[in-house]
């Protein structure tokens, strides 16, 4: 039989725990909840590692985010993880939480049963602890070019369009780009060198089905390829995972129907 063996910096170990304060009573706090987070280094040459903290909820907000920023300021500080907004509109701390991708900032933690298992995005490169690598993904995001595109010059005051045809960029722009989508996609995780991913298809077809943009058969000229587009088994994980409620398999599946619709 083969025997496989994993690289060794691959291995994640065990790390340490490190025990919530007592309280202002000198007491061991009565409500404390296990985060069991993913540590990574790339400065010290040490497999990755998961720390479990325990956290004192009755003085912690309710969101993941929450806890995350108390483990931050009161007990390591050298635990690094994105965030700005912390109410879903930036997209930054996205992460994989309990086994699923999603923001930290809109999970709340009553939600996750027994501890709660806190690990970067999957399959990216990880920077550090729970930041991972989105180069990758940003340069699909600009190979789509996600700007308004025409032969006709700009007019004076603003493009206008019907309120019909702006209904048609429901569902798509209000995209985050927070990359749960792509990362959960087991297509993009084996080819996320020419797969563009659920996200930056989500992009194309936007602009694609935009009345005001000129430049629709070039954009699909672009994605007819093996990889880019078609790459996509429509395994749906991407619709199942996304925060915003989006569904970036319906757009990939409206550029598969334009595709054909214009060969015909
Ligand atoms: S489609 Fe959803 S999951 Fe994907 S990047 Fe946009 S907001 Fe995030
Ligand atoms: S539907 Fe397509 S893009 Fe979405 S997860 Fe499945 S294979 Fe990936
Ligand atoms: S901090 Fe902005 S989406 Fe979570």
């Amino acid at each position: 039989m083969v025997e496989l063996a994993l690289p060794k910096g691959s291995q994640v170990k065990a790390g340490r725990t490190v025990k919530a304060p007592a309280g202002p009573d000198g007491k061991r706090p009565k409500r404390i909840k296990k985060f069991k987070v993913y540590r990574y280094d790339p400065d010290k040459d040490e497999n990755p590692r998961t720390d479990t903290y325990e956290v004192d909820l009755d003085t912690c907000g309710p969101m993941i985010l929450d806890a995350l920023i108390k483990i931050k300021n009161e007990m390591d500080s050298t635990l690094t993880f994105r965030r700005s907004c912390r109410e879903g509109v930036c997209g930054s701390c996205a992460m994989n939480i309990d086994g699923a991708n999603t923001l930290a900032c809109t999970r709340a933690i009553e939600d996750v049963s027994g501890t709660v298992a806190i690990y970067p995005l999957p399959h990216q490169p990880v920077l550090k602890d729970l930041v991972p690598d989105l180069t990758n993904f940003f340069a699909q995001y600009r190979s789509i070019e996600p700007w308004l595109k025409t032969d006709t010059p700009p007019p004076e005051k603003e493009w206008l369009q019907a309120p019909e045809d702006r209904e048609k960029l429901d569902g798509r722009y209000e995209c985050i780009l927070c990359a749960c989508c792509s990362t959960s996609c087991p297509s993009y995780w084996w080819n996320s060198d020419r797969f563009l991913g659920p996200a930056a298809l989500l992009h194309a077809q936007r602009w694609i089905v935009d009345s005001r943009d000129e430049k629709t058969g070039e954009r699909l000229d672009e994605l007819e390829d093996p990889f880019r587009l078609y790459r996509c088994h429509t395994i749906m994980n991407c619709a199942n995972v996304c925060p915003k409620g989006l569904s970036p398999a319906e757009a990939i599946a409206d550029i598969k129907r334009k595709m054909v619709e214009r060969k015909v």
